[in-house]
């Protein structure tokens, strides 16, 4: 476990929380005068979805799912399988997916098929960071907080090995490992 001082700070708390209110206000300007839904991903998107809903001035329910991929613990090898489903009622609603970070796509590609079969109005996805470069699947994210090209991420619900989710801003775990491309699994 590593203290605050070996991480590589990446996004501080004034960055993070500028950008955040940022998409609350898009979102409050798009869904004026619709079923709103917000669904966070458990349980990386906690801490950013507590934000952001503070931040939508707009009536509008909360839910979760939780998600489970298989592969190593810095990489999902594509399967995904849901350990908990929404338990609102979806049908007819405007749904908006909270993921902490986007990577492969795995998982927010298995999760849009899941909320197609609830019925939703609408599904659209927001995410905090984006790592870009290392999609393998297609997903359209339509609220991106910030791309990042990589490097393993902790803090603001971001975790490795379930540690660092507290931290207020967001870090590089390895940053002297990821300049060689190596992630903190082959270390
Ligand atoms: P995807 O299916 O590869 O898009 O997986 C995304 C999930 O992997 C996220 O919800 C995170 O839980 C995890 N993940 C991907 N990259 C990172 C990272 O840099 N730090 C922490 N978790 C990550
Ligand atoms: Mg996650």
């Amino acid at each position: 476990m590593k203290t605050i001082d070996e991480l590589q700070l990446v996004l501080d708390e004034e960055k993070i929380k500028s950008r955040v209110s940022e998409i609350g206000a898009s979102i409050t300007r798009e869904y004026e005068d619709k079923d709103l839904v917000i669904i966070g991903i458990l349980k990386g998107a906690f801490i950013f979805m507590a934000d952001l809903v503070r931040k939508i001035d707009l009536p509008l329910e909360t839910d979760f799912v939780r998600l489970q991929s298989y592969g190593s613990s810095t990489e999902s090898a594509g399967q995904v399988t849901i350990t908990k489903d929404v338990e609102l009622p979806l049908r007819n609603k405007h749904v908006i997916i909270v993921e902490d970070i986007v990577d492969t796509g795995y998982t927010l590609k298995y999760l849009k098929e899941v909320m197609s079969l609830h019925q939703a109005a609408s599904v659209k996805i927001c995410c905090l960071i984006d790592k870009k470069e290392r999609r393998k699947v297609d997903v359209d994210v339509d609220y991106v907080g910030f791309e990042i090209e990589r490097g393993f991420l902790v803090g603001y619900g971001l975790d490795y090995d379930e540690q660092y989710r507290q931290l207020p801003g967001i870090y590089h775990l390895n940053p002297r490992y990821e300049a060689k491309g190596f992630m903190p699994s082959e270390r």
